[in-house]
C-alpha cells in the first residue's frame, strides 16, 4: 500500500502537468489556427477590394448631371470610390483613375475604369458608345483598343496620346489630336441628356446643339463614304 500511495503520488502530478502541456499545446495551436484564419481573411478581405469585379451594364449608366462634375466633363465610380476618382480627375500632374471610374464628356460615350489587369494595353479603360433617350441607356458598343465611335473614329487611337501621365484622358491640353467639338456645344449636349428629363438650355445652347448635329452628320456621311471605298 505505501508502495502504492508512492506509485500514486509521483505518478499524479506527472500526469497532470502532460494533461496541463497537452491543453497548453492545443490552446497554442487553436490560438495559431484563428490568428492565422483571421489573418488570411483580412489579407484576402484587402484584395477583394483591391480587385473587386466592376460590373458594368446599361444600368451603370445614367443622367449625365448626375454625375460629379469635373470642369467640363463628369465623373462617377461604380464602386462607391467617387472622392478616389475625383481626386485622380484633379491631380494637377495627372493621376492613374481608380476601378470603377466613369468619365464622360457627353452622354453618348463613356470610359469605365476597369479592374486591375484587365487591360493593360489600355490602362484598364473600357470604351462605350451609348445611344441614350427619355427611357435610359442602351450600349451600342464596348470593348478595348477596338471600340470606334459613331463616326468610325477608334477611341483607344485618339486617347492613347494622353496614356502618360493622364491615364488616357485627353481634355484640351494633354497631346490628343483636337476634336472639332468645343466646350459650349459638350455643355449644350449635357444641358439636354434626355434622361434628365426637361433639357435645361443656357442662352446659346441652341445654336450649339445645330452645329453639332451639322458636324455629326457631316462626320457620319464621311464614314458611310469611307465604308463604300
Ligand atoms: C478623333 C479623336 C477621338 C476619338 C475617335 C474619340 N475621342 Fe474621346 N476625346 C477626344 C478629345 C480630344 C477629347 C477632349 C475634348 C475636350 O475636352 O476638349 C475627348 C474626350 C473624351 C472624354 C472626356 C475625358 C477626356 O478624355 O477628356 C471621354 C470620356 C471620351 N472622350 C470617350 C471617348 C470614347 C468612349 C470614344 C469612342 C467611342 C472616344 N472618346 C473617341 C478625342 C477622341
Amino acid at each position: 500500500m505505501p508502495n502504492a500511495d508512492i506509485n500514486l503520488k509521483c505518478r499524479k502530478p506527472g500526469a497532470l502537468s502532460t494533461r496541463v502541456h497537452l491543453l497548453q499545446s492545443h490552446v497554442r495551436v487553436l490560438a495559431t489556427a484563428t490568428a492565422l484564419s483571421l489573418g488570411l481573411v483580412a489579407v484576402s478581405q484587402v484584395a477583394d477590394a483591391a480587385s473587386a469585379m466592376v460590373k458594368v451594364d446599361e444600368s451603370s449608366f445614367h443622367c449625365i448631371r448626375q454625375m460629379s462634375p469635373v470642369r467640363h466633363f463628369y465623373v462617377d465610380n461604380l464602386l462607391g470610390n467617387i472622392a478616389g476618382t475625383v481626386a485622380a480627375a484633379n491631380a494637377p500632374k495627372g493621376a492613374p483613375y481608380p476601378p470603377g471610374s466613369v468619365v464622360q464628356l457627353v452622354p453618348g460615350e463613356a470610359m469605365v475604369k476597369r479592374e486591375p489587369g484587365f487591360s493593360p494595353a489600355t490602362g484598364d479603360w473600357e470604351f462605350f458608345e451609348l445611344e441614350v433617350n427619355g427611357t435610359g441607356t442602351k450600349i451600342n458598343k464596348r470593348g478595348f483598343a477596338d471600340v470606334n465611335n459613331q463616326f468610325g473614329g477608334n477611341c483607344f487611337g485618339c486617347h492613347a496620346p494622353a496614356r502618360e501621365p493622364w491615364d488616357f484622358i485627353c481634355e484640351s491640353d494633354h497631346g490628343c489630336e483636337p476634336i472639332p467639338i468645343d466646350h459650349k456645344m459638350t455643355g449644350a449636349v449635357q444641358r439636354s441628356d434626355p434622361r434628365c428629363g426637361e433639357p435645361v438650355l443656357e442662352s446659346g445652347d441652341t445654336l450649339a446643339l445645330w452645329k453639332i448635329r451639322s458636324i455629326r452628320f457631316i462626320g457620319k456621311t464621311r464614314a458611310w463614304f469611307k465604308s463604300l471605298l
